[in-house]
């Protein structure tokens, strides 16, 4: 085997979620893979949202929006909201919308995970800003959770990989975090 130099414009594999918040005062969803979770307690996470999306006119004035995380069954509606946008169609009418107590942070019934979040710091990029948010509220299908916990398996939420831009499914769990490596320990 040999390494090979390639392009700089790598890309880890993402979770694929609907970003939502309100613009102009309508529900506003699009696809996002560029999410993580940033600190454990407060409970943040954090979105690269380009500064042309119509999402991010929506989070600069209200500072709430939604992470709503999809199954399979939603794969069509969610790239959709990722080559649309809500500048030129109205996507508020594609998902049943419910509410927690952040009125700017729009949830989708069908998704199996919601979580409503509001913004606490921002860091500017070229291209992209960096949204800094709190979990405020996170809500779970009751049919698809293992005991109190989300249910991954039952959730089937899916994967983007670039540059090839194909979504993949979970697969199979493969091995215990934070235990299967206690194997190597004094070897
Ligand atoms: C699978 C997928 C993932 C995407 N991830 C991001 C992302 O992480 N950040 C971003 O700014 N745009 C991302 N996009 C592009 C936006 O979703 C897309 O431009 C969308 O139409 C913007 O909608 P809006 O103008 O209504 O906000 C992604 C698109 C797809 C299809």
């Amino acid at each position: 085997m040999t390494q090979v130099q390639i392009n700089l414009q790598v890309f880890p594999p993402m979770p694929v979620v609907l970003v939502g918040t309100h613009v102009a005062g309508r529900p506003n969803f699009m696809a996002q893979g560029w999410i993580t979770r940033c600190n454990y307690e407060p409970p943040l996470l954090a979105v690269a949202i380009n500064k042309g999306h119509y999402t991010y006119e929506g989070i600069m004035q209200t500072r709430q929006f939604s992470i709503c995380i999809p199954g399979r069954d939603l794969l069509l509606e969610t790239d959709y909201c990722g080559i649309v946008s809500g500048r030129d169609e109205d996507k508020a009418d594609l998902f049943e919308v419910f509410y927690g107590n952040l009125p700017s942070a729009p949830l989708i019934a069908d998704c199996p995970l919601n979580l409503a979040c509001y913004v606490v710091n921002e860091l500017e990029f070229t291209t992209n800003t960096l949204f800094i948010a709190e979990i405020c509220e996170a809500y779970a299908d009751n049919t698809k959770m293992d005991g109190t916990r989300p249910g991954f398996r039952e959730i089937d939420p899916f994967i983007l990989t670039m540059p090839d831009n194909s979504y993949w499914s979970l697969g199979e769990p493969i091995g215990k975090a934070w235990q299967d490596g206690k194997k190597l320990d004094g070897e």
